[in-house]
Order: C-alpha cells, then sequence, then structure tokens
C-alpha cells in the first residue's frame, strides 16, 4: 500500500457515541497493524475537560470490554492524542486549535496535512466550517498541504437544506476536500460489488432488464434505536437508512460500467443513474410506499403519539435504457428478528416464465455472494432441487478485511473519495426520498405497528408479492449451513 503522508486528525466530537464505538477502535487497529503514517496526530475536542487518558478509556472500553489486554498499543496510541477543551460556537477559542495545528507543524519541521472530522451533530456544521475557515484552518497548500473534511451524514434534513448546506461549505471548502462519509460503501462487500458485476462476463453481459426482473434491497436490524430518541425521533428509517446508505448500494448495483475506475469517474457514473430513480408515483404512494413502527417504541420514547417510521419498504423504478420496466424494493426497519444487510437480484425473463435464480450479494453478517440454482435431484427420479453455489468471505479464514471506518480514514488520508457520497448524489437521494416523505408527513397515511422480533409489517409482504416474488428472510441461509434448500 502507498505510504500515507503525515497528517494531523482533529476529531470535533470525540467524547460522542461514533467516535467511541467505531471511530477510535478503528485508529486504534490501524495504528497497531502499522498503517498510519509515521507522523501522525490526533487533536481532540471537547467542551468537558477530557484527557488524553480519558480518550484511552474509552477506546479501551470499546475494544476490550472483557477484561486487561496489554498496555502497549494503547499507552503508543496515547502518545498521539492531545485535547483541547474548547466551545465549538465560540470563534475566538479556533485560534486556540490554530495555534495547536501550527505548533505541532513546527515540531515535525514542515507542514503536516489536516482532515477535520465532524462527529457531531449535523445542526453543529454550519457553526464548526464557518468557524474553522476564519483562522484558515481549512486551507490546502497544492503540493504542500492538503486539508480534507470528513463529515457523518446526515447531509441536511429535506432536498432544500441538504442544497444549503452544500452552498454554504462550498465557500469553505472545494469538493475536492469534502468527504461525506457513508460508511455502508466502506464494507468490503459493498465494494466488492463493482469488481463482480464489471470483471465477471458472466454477469456483466446480462446486468440488466432483459435478464433481471427484479431488485430487492434489505437492511433490518435487531437492535432498536438504543436511546438515541432525539436523534431518531427527527430522522425515521427513510432519512436515517434509505436516503443514504440504501439509496448508495442501489446506485452500486445498477450504474453503468465506469470508463476508469478512478474517483471521478465511478461518481460520475453514480450520479448519472441517481438522476434517474423515480420514487412511486403520488396515486400508488398508498400501495408503495410503507411505513411501520415497532410495537415498543412509544413507550420507548416517551412519545405515546410518535408517528416516526422504524420501519420503510419502498417500490421505486428506474428509467433508463438498462432497467426501465424492473421494480426496485427496498426495505429496513429496527427491532426485527435479525440483522441482514442484502441485494438480492432476480433473474428471470419472459422466455422462462416461473424459474428464476436468485443471486444475493450479502454485505452483513456472513458476507458473500449466493446463487440459487435449480439442479437435478441425484437418483431416479426426474425430480429437481434448488442448491447454492456460493462465494464466502467466512469460509477464509485469516483473510481480515478491514473495518469500514478504518477504509474511510485510510482513503481520506490517501485523498481517495471513490466511498464518499457527491454532492451530486446526496441531492438525488434527496430527491427520490422527499415525496415519500412528504406523502408520510399526513398524520392520516397508514403506519403499520409490528412486532418487535418480527420481519415487520404485513404490508411490506404484500407489496412485493404481487410482483411474483418475496423478501428473502431467516429461510434463506447465506454462507452458512445447511446449503442445501429443499423447493417448496
Ligand atoms: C447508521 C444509522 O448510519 O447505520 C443507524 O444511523 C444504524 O441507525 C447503522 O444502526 C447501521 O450500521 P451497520 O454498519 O451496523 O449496519
Amino acid at each position: 500500500m502507498e505510504k500515507l503522508g503525515s497528517t494531523v486528525l482533529v476529531i470535533f466530537g470525540i467524547t460522542g457515541d461514533l467516535s467511541r464505538r467505531k471511530l477510535l477502535p478503528a485508529l486504534l487497529h490501524l495504528a497497531e497493524a502499522g498503517m498510519l503514517p509515521e507522523e501522525f496526530h490526533v487533536v481532540g475536542i471537547s467542551r468537558n475537560g477530557t484527557t488524553a487518558s480519558d480518550i484511552i478509556g474509552f477506546i479501551r472500553q470499546g475494544t476490550s470490554p472483557d477484561g486487561p489486554v496489554p498496555d502497549d498499543p494503547y499507552s503508543r496510541f496515547s502518545s498521539m492524542v492531545t485535547m483541547i477543551d474548547m466551545n465549538m460556537s465560540e470563534p475566538a477559542e479556533y485560534t486556540r486549535l490554530a495555534d495547536e495545528l501550527d505548533r505541532l507543524d513546527l515540531v515535525a519541521g514542515y507542514p503536516l496535512h489536516r482532515m477535520v472530522y465532524l462527529a457531531i451533530p449535523a445542526s453543529l456544521f454550519e457553526t464548526v466550517t464557518a468557524r474553522l475557515a476564519e483562522p484558515d484552518i481549512n486551507v490546502r497548500r497544492d503540493g504542500v498541504r492538503a486539508c480534507h473534511l470528513l463529515m457523518e451524514k446526515p447531509f441536511g434534513y429535506n432536498l432544500a437544506s441538504a442544497q444549503e448546506l452544500i452552498r454554504r461549505l462550498a465557500g469553505r471548502f472545494d469538493e475536492s476536500q469534502i468527504f461525506r462519509i457513508d460508511h455502508y460503501l466502506a464494507k468490503e462487500t459493498a465494494q466488492n460489488i463493482l469488481a463482480f458485476r464489471f470483471e465477471n462476463p458472466l454477469f456483466s453481459q446480462s446486468w440488466n432488464r432483459n435478464h433481471i426482473s427484479h431488485i430487492m434491497i434489505t437492511a433490518v436490524e435487531s437492535i432498536g434505536i438504543e436511546g438515541r430518541t432525539a436523534f431518531y425521533e427527527n430522522m425515521g428509517a427513510m432519512r436515517d437508512l434509505v436516503q443514504s446508505h440504501l439509496l448508495q448500494l442501489l446506485a452500486l448495483v445498477t450504474m453503468n460500467r465506469p470508463d476508469t475506475m478512478s474517483s471521478a469517474a465511478i461518481h460520475r457514473e453514480k450520479e448519472r443513474i441517481l438522476r434517474h430513480v423515480l420514487p412511486p408515483a403520488p396515486e400508488r404512494m398508498d400501495h408503495d410506499a410503507i411505513r411501520g413502527q415497532y410495537a415498543t417504541y412509544r413507550a420507548e420514547t416517551g412519545n405515546p403519539l410518535s408517528m416516526t417510521e422504524t420501519y420503510a419498504a419502498v417500490r421505486l423504478s428506474i428509467d433508463t435504457d438498462e432497467w426501465r420496466g424492473v421494480p426496485v424494493f427496498i426495505r429496513t426497519g429496527k427491532a426485527l428478528r435479525e440483522k441482514i444487510t442484502e441485494i438480492t437480484l432476480v433473474f428471470s425473463n419472459a422466455a422462462s416464465p416461473g424459474k428464476q435464480n436468485y443471486l444475493t450479494i450479502r454485505i452483513q453478517p456472513n458476507e458473500g455472494i449466493v446463487i440459487d440454482l435449480h439442479i437435478k435431484k441425484p437418483g431416479f427420479e426426474n425430480a429437481i432441487e434448488q442448491v447454492q453455489l456460493d462465494f464466502c468471505y467466512t469460509d477464509k479464514p485469516g483473510l481480515g478485511h478491514p473495518d469500514a471506518y478504518e477504509r474511510v480514514l485510510v482513503d481520506a488520508m490517501r485523498g481517495d473519495s471513490s466511498l464518499f457520497a457527491s454532492s451530486d448524489e446526496v441531492l438525488s437521494c434527496w430527491r427520490i426520498s422527499e415525496p415519500i416523505l412528504a406523502a408520510w408527513a399526513d398524520p392520516d397515511f397508514p403506519l403499520y405497528p409490528y412486532d418487535n422480533k418480527s420481519w415487520g409489517p404485513q404490508a411490506a409482504d404484500a407489496l412485493i408479492a404481487e410482483t411474483g416474488v418475496a423478501w428473502l428472510s431467516d429461510t434463506h441461509l447465506v454462507c452458512s449451513l445447511p446449503r442445501i434448500i429443499p423447493v417448496a
């Protein structure tokens, strides 16, 4: 792997949940694996007197809940961390941050690359980015110093606010400096989608409406909202998962082959396909956009009247020559039976009615790719049975792949934005989601309750069943035994 340039990473929100659960453990693993640049510093911003050793305490809790581990990696990591106690809204305080960054440059003897990570509520993006620009912390110097801004979703609350955020940020950072994180894009199996599609002639030739009759994307979770009441009440499943992660996965599955595998070419094709994805027509909304809420949600949030959806199942379409007429079904939900993220393409065509092959790309868990085939059952009878042909990462012990946040950090340091969301993609995803959100803003729009640990509301099964397919569920085993499923 290429050597990464000397870098200082400034983390706003270093004591927050995301930082403790994902970011700090990812940094520790990178440090242990020798993947960080030789000269690497973390400057943590907090408001409550948190010290560098507190940060190490958070990492320990996040990475070693089951008991003591050697001190070595932690103490090595702790020498990289400096904390600054400051009020993020106060312009004068940013001079202290600028001074600390200058000091680190001075000690290194040359300008360090800067990465500023916003692991803070979206409502603070505007203030923090404006303040960063005042003492020129945001300034990059061509060939001398890169300065990258990493942001966690949500990028806006709707189309208008996303446009406004993009407009304002453009005055402070140019598009090549902004890395909008969508950690689903950084999952190993999601990255494999383009390789699988474009490196295998068997599939690249048939990856279109002539051979594929349905696309299904599932991202169901067994956890509920885990105490994130204020965040979730404001977001709901559509904004939290569909507008971001799942439309990004759809773009990877349906985009045309880019001219090259460069970041610019990949974004060009993703932007193109997302511009052609259509939400349900207004008169179909009741039928094609199903929302649900898990049984214990209102008690958990203390809001007996909450209309926030914890489940969303929608039918979209794509108006291009390659995909016209192929329904796209997307579902997501919390407090469901299992955690599964997968994409399934149903291969069938008019020439062989009733015959279908399912190709499933399992993003998590049991990562892999599985194709359901019909074969003759061995024996004297001419019976047919269904078997699975699979590639499973789980069969390859020792083939460790980096966690999504490790990948995010390394790519941002390399300046490779392929696995991040462009502003155009973000806007298209809002354009697709907004008519659905607008319909759901009507309190009379059905909100189907569903039992915790179920597979969600029945209305979502009906949505898809009429097209002759069913959501795959726990009866569909991917990369786990037994491999042979009897045909019903
Ligand atoms: C986040 C959402 O973006 O993704 C969470 O805000 C969700 O609500 C999470 O639980 C799921 O991520 P993963 O990687 O666990 O599938």
